[in-house]
């Protein structure tokens, strides 16, 4: 279940806890310790330690009319296949996929990139022909409890199910995975995974606006990172942690490049990764390229915000504007995760030097740069860097109709604690899904309003928490990390990240985030959904639970 050799060590080191959270200057010294122990180590990690592994070599893989990544409608009802089937990923031998495949109009489509609009009734109809059980969980989407695919719902091997449902939410990129119990981890780092563009009528005029037609200069990256071996196989250990890779995907790419104009981009990005965290940033010769955030899982922000990096963890998005429009013909700019101290405190004692890499060869430890994909700055005419400067002078000041957070006074409040214990089971309060099973833990009111106080031990690791059914607000974020205070643009700690709607919230050791949740929704009877971290390895731990919304 849980990685014996780090877990056993843990046990001696309850001890030595209490002394670790009143000193956060160890967590520093983990990461001096990393170094030291590799001293020859790169900053940067691209280019793994396997044959032909030279980066910014393949050109971006856009969203088109076949193969994977293939963009669909879903305008008509949609059939898709669970299966394993090989792909031309990396240089050499193909790459078996697990994916949802489709044929529409004769073209065959793979982990397709689907497109509605808001209030469009949708209809995908899943023929499961894996050996295991598997699901389509619609990641962000406000849905009912049968059509949400979770691991409540499986689809066993050799089985069909038709998932049928209204958008409800606003404009926005959601995404779709598979959810099934324990194997999450293993079927999205096999590929089961895809995106969901939702649009809506307030998004549309700000493309129209800024002149950024999609799949032009309104693009979608998702980012993914793989363990991959010498064979081109994608490998992953059951009960492993954290599942780190040696090689960066975006948009199924092995770490491209794309050619753009000297102009403004709108792009999306999605972490697709297990268990990595990003903290994304666009680098010019080593100068940082600022960017404007404009929104994030659950649509465009009311406004939008300079930033010069980001934090992306597992499952979430972000809506970002890049203007390349000062940089000559020929520039070079990287997207790339920056360092950042990756607060691993449950295993923080100084006392064992356990060696996360084990099952990694190759890849960047978590928290070290990462090199993820190179724009190159086209040449283009005069009459074209004019147009670009006017889509960049365009961008509203009010992006969207987006309220303010909610005054929650007077709400009740849940209390939420993500801990370890001390054999290294994670908790959310004292329950572990592998414990508790499917029942759902406690009942919430359908319609009714609530604060969930998320606090998280300082002996435990960055966790990014996945609601599934509701978006949400961030209304506090307190007891934060400098890297997360040095963000603060609006009272109650909160950053630009936090003032959209999220499904999804990294909640850092020591933190306390509140956030507030409207369950009002459209079903009636009992609707059950998850609570989890989408750490998937987490997740397949149990650091999750199931709860009720009912009447
Ligand atoms: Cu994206 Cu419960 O998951
Ligand atoms: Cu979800
Ligand atoms: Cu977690």
């Amino acid at each position: 279940m849980t990685d014996t050799t780090r877990r056993r060590l843990f046990v001696g080191l309850a001890a030595t806890a209490a002394v670790v959270a009143a000193t956060p200057w160890l967590f520093q010294r983990r990461r001096e310790h990393d170094h030291a122990m590799n001293p020859t180590a790169p900053e940067s990690h691209t280019g793994p330690g396997l044959p032909n592994a030279q980066p910014f070599q393949t050109p971006l893989r856009l969203p088109g009319r076949e193969g994977l990544f293939a963009e669909v409608a879903l305008s008509a009802p949609l059939a898709l296949s669970a299966r394993a089937a090989s792909f031309p990923i990396f240089a050499g031998k193909p790459t078996p996929v697990w994916h949802y495949a489709g044929s529409v109009e004769g073209r065959a489509v793979a982990n397709p990139l689907l497109r509605a609009a808001q209030g469009d009734r949708v209809e995908v109809a899943l023929a499961n022909e894996l050996a295991e059980a598997t699901t389509i969980h619609w990641h962000g989407l406000s849905i009912d409890e049968a059509n949400d695919g979770s691991g409540l719902h499986p689809v066993a091997a050799g089985a069909r199910r038709t998932y049928r449902y209204t958008i409800d939410n606003r404009a926005g990129l959601y995404w779709y995975h598979a959810h099934p119990h324990e194997r999450t981890g293993l079927q999205l780092q096999r590929g089961l995974a895809g995106l969901l563009r939702v649009e809506d009528a307030e998004d549309r005029a700000l493309g129209e606006r800024l002149g950024l037609r999609w799949g032009e200069r309104d693009l979608p990256l998702f980012i993914a990172d793989k363990q991959v071996d010498a064979d081109n196989a994608i490998v992953y250990r059951i009960g492993a942690d954290d599942w780190i890779g040696n090689r960066v995907l975006v948009n199924w790419t092995p770490e491209p490049f794309l050619e753009v104009l000297p102009a403004l981009y709108r792009l999306r990005l999605v972490n697709g990764c297990n268990a990595r965290m990003l903290r994304i940033a666009f680098d010019h010769q080593g100068q940082t390229l600022p960017f404007r955030l404009i929104g994030t899982d659950g649509g465009l922000l009311a406004q939008a915000w300079n930033m010069d990096d980001v934090f992306l963890a597992p499952a979430q998005r972000i809506d970002v504007l890049v203007d390349f429009g000062a940089l000559p013909a020929g520039a070079r700019v990287l997207l790339r995760s920056l360092e950042y101290v990756a607060m691993e405190n449950e295993d923080e004692s100084g006392a064992f030097a356990p060696d996360p890499m084990g099952d990694h060869p190759g890849a960047a430890p978590m928290g070290d740069a990462l090199d993820l994909m190179q724009f190159c700055v086209a040449a283009c005419s005069d009459g074209q860097r004019r147009q670009a400067k006017v889509a960049s002078a365009n961008v509203p000041a009010a992006l969207s109709a987006l309220p303010a957070p909610p005054d929650t006074a007077g709400w009740p409040v849940r209390p939420i604690r993500l801990r370890m214990d001390s054999d290294g089971t994670w908790f959310i309060n004292d329950w572990n899904y592998h414990q508790v099973g499917h029942a759902p833990v406690f009942n919430v009111k359908r319609g009714s309003r609530e604060v969930w106080e998320i606090r998280n031990n300082m002996t435990s690791m960055p966790h990014p928490i996945h609601l599934h059914g509701f978006q949400f607000r961030v209304v506090s974020r307190s007891i934060s990390p400098p890297d997360v205070r040095s963000r603060k643009v609006a009272p109650q700690g909160l950053g630009p990240q936090d003032l959209g709607l999220s499904d999804t919230v990294v909640v850092w050791p020591g933190e306390i985030v509140r956030i507030a949740i409207d369950f009002s929704q459209p079903y009636s009877g009992t609707q059950r959904y998850m609570l989890h971290c989408h750490n998937l390895e987490h997740e397949d731990m149990g650091m999750m639970v199931s709860f009720a919304v009912e009447d």
